[in-house]
């Protein structure tokens, strides 16, 4: 069985940066809550466990804590931030103080005593004998905390200290416990991957088995264990990553049992249903069934004006419509999801990352169905769904696509949305994101598209008056679309790209370009 490492969720913004970085080395990590059974953490393939950092002072009634046997299992456990004041607090002798002065952003860590997790990392200079006489090395590093450690439990030596703190790190070799007081995590930490790599390899002793390749062999066995030959599922497409990936994967290990619906909601970009069609069923030979449902959207939607109304109704109709072509199906057993890891997290349902889990009338599903919920996804980030996805050989395209709505066209239309603002909307989008395939910015874009507003203005087209409407166009750059700024499009390639939106889209006599961060702005307009 493979090892893993668990990482224990006190709050902290970076968990999932650790997460993250255990990953990156090669080793399956796990976020768990702090409640998280006991025996949970004494599993045999669990083969170490890192105390995250928190907000939460322990001063304060209502801190979160941990069982304490947690350190009787002998597991190596890392503490970082109030993790490593965690184990102070709870170990025999230590002792914390919250009169300190706090420590936030940069600070040079002395490390003055050996310790495996220091070890290989080059003293500053390459001067093994420092500067200052007895720091073996020095370090820059990233602290936030107000709370320290101001004294170590019994049977803990204290290896680091920087000016502000002086136990800045510090460990019980013999029971393989370790404290940091400051974020290895964080790229501003000098060497914190490597302070993780002798966490993994040299104190846990854990083997890699995390590449891509192992993870798309041990998700095509699973799905295999947990699914008789009988067994069918069914998986609606809605042309992202997410759903995508999950096809091509549930494909692989189940072939043809694997029935895959496309609901054209006709709020799609242009081209796209085309390109879903193309590629699953064309290239994958992937069964799916597309179901036309233009009209009863764009009915239901007449003279709705409301965004939230319009996401409401289309919704509702979506899940009406899968239900309605999901019964039509013979022997399905199985309902298929996109789900990965940051939906887990941030539903806050982490606990075990089992794969497969019985449930009942999911996202308004009839009851009388029983679907079993199938969520292979679920244990992955983003980055590791993409890397899957190029692993079972969808194209780019798919792969490295926007993040697109669900509720589609309908949320970039301001107002009512008609056939005919579609069709106008659609030519002008494809024409900024055909622009953008070439543009100096390219790589910065996190999401670009045209918006219809429900207004018009007045113009002149060939010494004739009009009256149309504008297009404004969005871009946007974020790493996670909490926060997002506008990109700095090149004057020349806006200015290309609105003649070509004037020139091509007769209803069109202005094109804007919207220069609003989130926040206060959202990505989306509606
Ligand atoms: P906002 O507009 O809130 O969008 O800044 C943040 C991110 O979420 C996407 N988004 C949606 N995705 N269903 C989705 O699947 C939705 O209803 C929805 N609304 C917004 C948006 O495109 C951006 O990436």
């Amino acid at each position: 069985m493979n090892k893993k490492i668990l990482v224990v969720d006190f709050g902290g913004q970076y968990v999932r940066v650790i997460a993250r970085r255990i990953r990156e080395l090669g080793v399956f990590s796990e976020i768990v809550s702090p409640e998280q059974e006991l025996d949970y953490f004494a599993r045999e393939e669990v083969a170490g466990i890192i105390l995250s950092g928190g907000p939460a002072s322990l001063a304060e009634s209502g801190a979160p804590g941990i069982d304490e046997r947690i350190f009787q299992l002998g597991k190596p456990i890392l503490g970082i931030c109030y993790g490593m004041q965690l184990m102070a607090d709870l170990l025999p002798g230590g002792r914390l103080t919250t009169r300190g002065i706090s420590e936030y952003g940069r600070a040079e860590l002395k490390v003055s005593q050996k310790s495996p997790l220091f070890s290989g990392i080059a003293f500053k200079n390459g001067d093994s004998s420092s500067k200052n006489g007895h720091s073996l090395a020095e370090l820059t590093v990233w602290m936030s905390h107000g709370d320290s450690v101001d004294k170590p439990p019994q049977g803990f030596t204290v290896v680091a200290e920087t000016a502000e703190t002086a136990i800045a790190a510090l460990e019980n070799r013999e029971k393989q416990l370790y404290g940091l007081q400051f974020h290895p995590e964080v790229e501003h930490t000098e060497r914190g991957q490597k302070i993780f790599q002798n966490f993994l390899f040299d104190i846990c002793q854990v083997e890699k088995s995390w590449s891509i390749e192992e993870i798309k062999a041990d998700k095509i066995a699973t799905i295999k264990e947990n699914l008789s030959e009988e067994d069918g599922v069914v998986l609606g497409l809605s042309g992202g990553v997410d759903s995508a990936v999950t096809a091509a994967l549930l494909h692989e290990a189940i072939g043809d049992r694997l029935r895959c619906i496309f609901i054209d909601h006709g709020l799609l970009r242009q081209g796209e249903v085309e390109q879903v069609e193309k590629t699953f069923a064309e290239e994958f030979a992937i069964p799916l069934l597309k179901v036309e449902a233009r009209d009863k959207f764009l009915q239901k939607l007449a003279g709705v004006q409301e965004p939230e109304e319009k996401r409401q109704i289309i919704g509702e109709t979506f899940v009406r419509v899968f239900e309605e072509e999901a019964r039509k199906l013979e022997g399905i057993t199985f309902l298929a999801q996109g789900t990965i890891y940051s939906d887990v997290i941030e539903s806050g349902e982490h606990q075990q990352a089992e794969t497969i889990k019985s449930h009942h009338n999911v996202g308004g599903l009839p009851e009388k169905m029983e679907l079993k919920i199938i969520e292979p996804l679920r244990d992955l980030f983003k980055d590791e769904v993409r890397k899957l996805g190029e692993e079972l050989g969808l194209p780019g395209e798919i792969i490295y696509r926007q993040p697109f709505p669900g509720p589609g066209l309908a949320i970039r239309i301001i107002g009512e949305v008609t056939e005919e603002k579609l069709a106008i909307l659609r030519e002008a989008d494809a024409i900024f994101r055909e622009e953008l395939e070439n543009s100096a910015v390219k790589e910065d874009i996190w999401q670009a598209f045209a918006v219809l507003p429900d207004i018009r203005s007045v113009g002149v087209k060939g010494d004739a008056r009009t009256y149309g409407y504008p297009i404004i166009l969005r871009a946007v750059s974020s790493s996670d679309a909490m926060t997002a700024d506008w990109v700095r499009i090149p004057e020349e390639e806006l200015d290309k790209i609105s003649r070509r939106i004037v020139n091509r889209v007769e209803e069109v006599n202005r094109v804007v370009y919207d220069i609003t961060s989130k926040p206060p702005g959202t990505i989306e307009w509606e």
